[in-house]
């Protein structure tokens, strides 16, 4: 009871420290960034960012997500360069031309490789419950990619918070067997995002927003 009354206590003052304003604000102006400083962030700042993700809501309260930083320029060139190859394969079933291919191969190999942190972003199904039929088991693959989802975001605005930048890329999702190989992930790890971080070189001005009324809908 004394317990449960004192985490109330800290819930609350907690809630009370909360400057709303600057909440919604930093909500509001996180940006997706592409382009940073050369300097990286220390690993203690990326821990803390990550810090902030685990505290995101989870399916079960499973936490089916899991971080890979890699920082090693090498590996990260190696990881950039092997993607393209994958997309370049893809781009070339859509009968693009030539020129086109060349400058998307171009772009998405420096946005990763320039970048001086990319993330990682996979799901664990270990902890996530079994189903014998297919429907259950695509819903709990869905619910543990949106408690993934919810953690980025969480890791995004806690980035954001601490002056860093980021941008989520789906560039994984269409080669997670790559993405495992070359980095060595461990064999749960299902890869579904690549975040890139570092200090901002760039303040993007915001994508078009919906209106209110065009997206949010009263019975
Ligand atoms: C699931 C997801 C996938 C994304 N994939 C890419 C991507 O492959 N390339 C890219 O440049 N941005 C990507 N983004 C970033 C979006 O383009 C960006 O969030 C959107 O344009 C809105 O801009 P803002 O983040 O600055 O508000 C992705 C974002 C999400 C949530």
């Amino acid at each position: 009871m004394y317990a449960a009354r004192q985490l109330l206590h800290t819930v609350e003052d907690s809630n009370s420290c909360l400057n709303q304003g600057d909440l919604l604000n930093l909500i509001k102006n996180r940006r997706s960034v592409r382009k940073y400083q050369k300097m990286k962030p220390s690993l203690s700042e990326i821990d803390r960012i990550i810090n902030c993700a685990i505290y995101a809501p989870s399916a079960h309260n499973a936490q089916p997500w899991r971080f890979t930083i890699v920082s090693d320029e090498k590996k990260k060139r190696e990881l950039a360069e092997q993607m393209a190859v994958r997309f370049q394969q893809d781009l070339k079933k859509d009968s693009l031309p030539k020129a086109v291919i060349g400058k998307k191969i171009q772009r998405s190999v420096r946005l990763f490789s320039d970048a001086p942190v990319v993330i990682i972003a996979c799901i664990d199904m270990t902890r996530m419950d079994k189903y014998p039929d297919l429907a259950r088991q695509q819903a709990e693959m869905i619910m543990a990619t949106q408690s993934l989802a919810a953690a980025i975001q969480n890791l995004l605005l806690a980035a954001k918070a601490v002056g860093l930048g980021g941008c989520w890329y789906c560039a994984p999702l269409f080669c997670p067997e790559l993405v495992k190989t070359v980095l060595s992930l461990p064999d749960a790890h299902i890869p579904q995002a690549l975040i890139t971080l570092g200090n901002p070189a760039e303040n993007p001005p915001v994508p078009p927003r919906f209106q209110l009324d065009e997206i949010r809908f009263i019975l």
